[in-house]
C-alpha cells in the first residue's frame, strides 16, 4: 500500500517520541521510504542512531552538519515528499507551525512542504484543552493540515485525559486511507460548474432559480481533498470557497458568462462536472434603467435561448475526458435523464428527483441515481451532499 511513497516523519520532543520508532518501523515494513526530521528536544527522547538504523537514512536535525558544513535542504525535502507526518507534535511545535516560527529544521521543513501534512498531537490534557492550543489546531486545520486526534488515557504526567498520541498502527491506517483517497485524483484537473445563473431584466431585476450551489461546492471540496486541481465556475451563490489551495474559483453571473468561462477552461481538464442550474432563457433585451410600473398594465418579456453549456462541451469532448451532468426532474425522471445523457454526449448523469423530500435545491442532503452511457444505473440512499459528492467521485473513478 505504501510502496514507493516518500514520507517525511517529523518528531518533536515529547514522551510519545518513543512510539515514533514503532511508527517508523511500520511505515518501512509497508514499503514507504521515510526521512526522519527531528527537533533538538526530540533527540532528548529518542536517539538519532535508533531512527537512522530503522529508516536506513541519516536523521536530519540541524541546518547543516557541523564538521563538514554540508547544508540540509528543507526545500528539497518538500519536493521529495508525498506526505509529511509530524508525530508526536507537541504543543510547542504546533504553536510554531501555526505561527511560522522557523527556529528548527522540522519547522523550516514544514514551512517549505509542498505535500499534505498530517499532525499527531501529544501533550498533557490541560495543554491540549488550552484555548491557545485549540486555536492553533483550528488554524492548522483551516489551512488543510490533517489532524490525527489524540486519544484519552493515562498521560506521562500520571493524569488521565485527552492528549495521548494516537497509536502507531492507527496512524499508519490514517496514512493509508489518505493515500487511497487522495491518490485517485492526483495530477487530475477537474472543472465544476455550480449554483444558478441570473439573467438580467434591468439593473435591479433578474430571472434566476433556487439553486444554492451546495452540491457543486461539495464536489469541489471532495476533488480537492483527493488532490485534484479544481476550477470551480460559480453563478451567484452565498457560499464561501472551500479553503483548499487547489481550488480556483471563477465567479460569473449569467449563462453566457458561464458558457464563456467553461469554453476557456475546459480543454485542459480531465473531468468536467456540470452541477450548475443554468437558466435556459434570458431576456433578449436588458433595460438600461429600472423599468417603471406607472402606465404599464401588462408586461411581456421576450426570452431567447441561452447556450446549452453541457451540450456544447459534450459535442467537443476530447478523448479521455469524463463528462458528468445533473438532471433535476419532477416527472418521467429516468426517461428524461437518459435523454439528456445522450443528447449532451455525457458519460454520466446524476439524477435527482424533486419528488424525493430532502433532495435537491437548498437542501443539505440529496438522493441520487447515477446513470452512465454504458448503461449503469446506480441508486444511492439519501445522504449529506458531502457524502453524495464522495459517491459521485468514487463511482466515476471506479466504474468504467
Ligand atoms: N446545462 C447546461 N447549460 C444549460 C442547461 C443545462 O450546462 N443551458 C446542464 C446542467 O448543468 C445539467 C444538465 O445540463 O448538468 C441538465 O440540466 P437541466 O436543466 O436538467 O436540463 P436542460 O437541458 O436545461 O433541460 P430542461 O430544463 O428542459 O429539463
Amino acid at each position: 500500500m505504501l510502496k514507493g511513497k516518500h514520507i517525511v516523519l517529523g518528531i518533536s520532543g515529547g514522551i510519545a517520541a518513543y512510539k515514533s520508532a514503532y511508527l517508523l518501523r511500520l511505515l518501512i515494513k509497508k514499503g514507504a521510504e521515510v526521512q526522519v526530521v527531528i527537533t533538538p528536544n526530540g533527540k532528548e527522547f529518542i536517539t538519532p542512531a535508533t531512527l537512522a538504523a530503522l529508516s536506513g537514512k541519516p536523521v536530519v536535525s540541524d541546518f547543516f552538519t557541523a564538521n563538514t558544513g554540508e547544508w540540509h535542504s528543507h526545500v528539497d525535502l518538500g519536493l521529495w515528499a508525498d506526505l509529511m507526518v509530524i508525530a508526536p507534535a507537541t504543543a510547542c511545535t504546533i504553536g510554531k507551525m501555526a505561527h511560522g516560527i522557523a527556529d528548527n529544521m522540522l519547522i523550516t521543513t514544514y514551512l517549505s512542504a509542498k505535500e499534505p501534512v498530517m499532525i499527531a498531537p501529544a501533550m498533557d490534557l490541560d495543554m491540549w484543552k488550552h484555548p491557545s492550543t485549540q486555536d492553533n489546531i483550528t488554524l492548522l486545520k483551516r489551512r488543510g493540515n490533517i489532524i490525527i486526534e489524540p486519544k484519552s488515557g493515562e498521560l506521562a504526567s500520571g493524569l488521565v485525559g485527552k492528549g495521548r498520541m494516537e497509536e502507531p498502527d492507527k496512524i499508519v491506517e490514517a496514512i493509508e486511507s489518505f493515500f487511497a483517497k487522495s491518490q485517485s485524483l492526483r495530477d487530475k484537473k477537474i472543472l465544476i460548474t455550480a449554483g444558478p445563473t441570473y439573467e438580467n431584466i434591468d439593473p435591479v431585476r433578474f430571472i434566476g432559480n433556487y439553486s444554492s450551489g451546495k452540491m457543486g461546492f461539495a464536489i469541489a471540496e471532495e476533488c480537492a481533498v483527493r488532490g485534484g486541481q479544481v476550477t470551480l465556475i460559480t453563478g451567484p451563490v452565498a457560499l464561501t470557497t472551500p479553503q483548499y489551495e487547489n481550488i480556483k474559483r471563477i465567479k460569473v453571473i449569467s449563462a453566457k458568462e458561464m458558457h464563456a468561462a467553461c469554453m476557456e477552461n475546459f480543454t485542459h481538464n480531465d473531468i468536467i462536472i456540470l452541477a450548475a442550474a443554468v437558466a435556459d432563457y434570458a431576456p433578449d433585451y436588458v433595460a438600461e434603467k429600472k423599468i417603471k410600473r406607472e402606465g404599464v398594465e401588462d408586461m411581456v418579456i421576450h426570452l431567447v435561448k441561452n447556450p446549452d453549456i453541457a451540450a456544447t462541451l459534450g459535442s467537443r469532448k476530447l478523448s479521455g475526458q469524463i463528462m458528468v451532468g445533473f438532471a433535476l426532474e419532477t416527472d418521467n425522471e429516468l426517461e428524461n435523464a437518459l435523454k439528456k445523457l445522450n443528447k449532451k454526449n455525457l458519460d454520466w448523469i446524476v439524477l435527482n428527483s424533486l419528488r424525493d423530500a430532502e433532495a435537491g435545491f437548498m437542501k443539505d442532503t440529496n438522493k441520487i441515481t447515477m446513470i452512465s452511457s454504458h448503461g449503469q444505473l446506480i441508486p444511492f440512499d439519501l445522504k449529506s451532499k458531502r457524502t453524495v459528492a464522495k459517491d459521485i467521485i468514487d463511482t466515476i473513478l471506479t466504474q468504467k
